[in-house]
């Protein structure tokens, strides 16, 4: 079975004493939960200091982004080896980033190919935009995302990767699609095109986040859904008591 795995994305947001502070505020409630992943995903300066809170407390480190090269002249990028110094995790393809730094899945799929080179497990995400919502393309989108991102991955190495369905129209709008309507593209989209690639067994093994407005309220009648493996959560991942009560609810 698949062990439910929630990320906060705590996107541009907060100096490095707040993330401290933050820290501090979830660690002891957060560290005792059992039966289920839990990861936070802070600014890149401060993957460094928060790896050190984090050590030895079942609460898992992750990346926002990074660039595929190992090194070189890539002015204000960050190498996988930089970040797999820090983290298990590392997001990669987030709609923010596909939106604003025009990355492509050509590209998503070189950072997922080069983040399992060093050991770090991607967090890709997909998802439609409203317009593409509203014009009935929300399948061709996520499984063209899905495949793109994952092209010349080993069922082997497909089972180390997790996927985040997010549709853009529910990100940080308060909107999150109803439990049905992400079951329905974890099930039929995103599940459905890991296991053409993939095959079924591989495809059973990955887990699939939804990410979309996910809060303390929503969280368990999305985790009752069974091809929901956990949460990307951002905005409700900033404050300690909403977090604590996502984790606890993916625990079960
Ligand atoms: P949100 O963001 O929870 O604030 O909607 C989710 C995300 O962008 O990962």
């Amino acid at each position: 079975m698949r062990t439910r795995f929630v990320a906060g994305n705590w996107k541009m947001n907060k100096t490095g004493e707040e993330t401290r502070v933050l820290v501090a505020e979830m660690l002891p409630e957060l560290s005792a939960i059992k039966g289920a992943d839990k990861a936070v995903c802070p600014p890149a300066p401060y993957l460094m200091s928060l790896a050190n809170l984090l050590a030895g407390s079942g609460v898992g480190l992750g990346a926002q982004n990074m660039h595929w090269e190992a090194s070189g002249a890539f002015t204000g990028e960050i190498a996988p080896k930089m970040v797999a110094e820090f983290c298990q995790y590392v997001i990669l393809g987030h709609s923010e980033r596909r939106a604003y730094f025009g990355e492509t899945d050509e590209m998503v799929n070189k950072k997922v190919k080069a983040a399992l080179a060093v050991g770090l497990t991607p967090i890709m995400c997909v998802g439609e935009t409203l317009d593409e919502n509203e014009a009935g393309q929300t399948a061709a989108v996520v499984s063209r995302q899905t495949k793109g991102g994952l092209a010349g991955l080993t069922p082997e190495e497909a089972v180390k990767i997790v996927v985040a369905y997010e549709p853009v129209w529910a990100i940080g709008t308060g909107r999150a699609a109803t439990s049905q309507q992400a079951q329905d593209v974890h099930a039929n989209v995103v599940r459905k095109s890991l296991a053409d690639l993939f095959g079924k067994d591989a495809a059973e093994a990955i887990r699939i986040q939804y990410g979309g407005s996910v809060n303390a309220k929503n969280a368990a009648e999305l985790f009752g859904m069974p091809d929901i493996d956990g949460a990307l959560v951002g905005g409700a991942s900033l404050k300690a008591p909403d977090f604590i009560a996502i984790v606890k609810a993916a625990a079960g």
